[in-house]
C-alpha cells in the first residue's frame, strides 16, 4: 500500500492550500493510499543551525517536533507539500521544515545512502498565490525541486494556482478542486 504524507505549510487553517490539500488527500484515499497529514503551523520546528552532525550520521542533532518527521518522510512513498506563496517562495513554516531536510541531503550526497521503495518515491507541490505574474512560481519551483532531491524523491506533479487571495476563495474554482483531487488520485496510485 502506498504511504502518502500530506504536508500543510500554510499558517491558515481552512485556507486555500488547506482546502486543495484536503481534496488531494481525498483523491489519494480513493486510490487506496494510506494518507497522513502533517500541519506545520502546529509544530515547533527550529530552523537549521548548520551544526552539520548530519554530515557524519545522516541525522539532525536538533531534537524537536521535526525529529519524528524524519521517519515519516523516509517511510512515505509519496509526499505532497502545500504552501501559499509568501514573497515568491514557501512560507517560513515550510522553509524551516525543508531546511531541516538538509540531513537528507547529507545522507544522500555525503554518505551516499539512498532510500529503497517498492513504489518509487514521488513528490508533488501545491501552491497558491494572490497575484498573476508569469514568474510567480519560479522561486518555489526551484526550492521544491531541490527539497525533493534531498529527500530522495522525484518531483512528479505540481498544481499552481494564481489569483486567489481571501480565505476559502479557492472554493469558487471547482476546476482547481478537481485538479487537486486528480493529482492526489495519481499520487495515491502505485
Ligand atoms: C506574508 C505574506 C506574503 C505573501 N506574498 C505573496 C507573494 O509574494 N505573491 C503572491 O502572489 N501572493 C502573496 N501572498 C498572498 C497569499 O499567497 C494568498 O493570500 C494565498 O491565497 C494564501 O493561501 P492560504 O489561504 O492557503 O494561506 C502573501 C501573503 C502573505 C500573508
Amino acid at each position: 500500500m502506498i504511504n502518502l504524507l500530506a504536508v500543510l505549510g500554510s499558517p491558515r487553517k481552512g485556507g486555500n492550500t488547506d482546502i486543495l490539500l484536503s481534496k488531494a488527500m481525498e483523491g489519494a484515499q480513493a486510490a487506496g493510499a494510506n494518507v497522513k497529514k502533517i500541519e506545520l503551523r502546529l509544530l515547533k520546528i527550529t530552523p537549521c543551525m548548520e551544526l552539520y552532525e548530519c554530515k557524519k550520521t545522516g541525522r539532525c542533532a536538533i531534537v524537536d517536533d521535526m525529529t519524528p518527521l524524519y521517519e515519516e518522510i523516509d517511510s512515505s512513498h509519496r509526499l505532497i507539500i502545500a504552501s501559499p506563496i509568501f514573497f515568491y517562495t514557501v512560507t517560513a513554516q515550510t522553509k524551516a521544515f525543508i531546511d531541516r531536510c538538509q540531513a537528507g541531503w547529507a545522507r544522500r550526497y555525503i554518505l551516499g545512502k539512498r532510500i529503497d521503495s517498492p513504489y518509487g518515491r514521488k513528490g508533488a507541490l501545491i501552491a497558491v498565490g494572490a497575484t498573476k505574474g508569469k514568474r510567480l512560481f519560479d522561486g518555489v519551483r526551484l526550492t521544491i525541486k531541490y527539497f525533493f532531491d534531498a529527500i530522495d524523491m522525484d518531483f512528479a506533479e505540481e498544481l499552481l494556482v494564481r489569483g486567489v487571495d481571501e480565505k476559502g476563495e479557492i472554493l469558487k474554482y471547482p476546476e482547481y478542486l478537481n485538479e487537486a483531487y486528480e493529482l492526489g488520485f495519481r499520487m495515491g496510485t502505485p
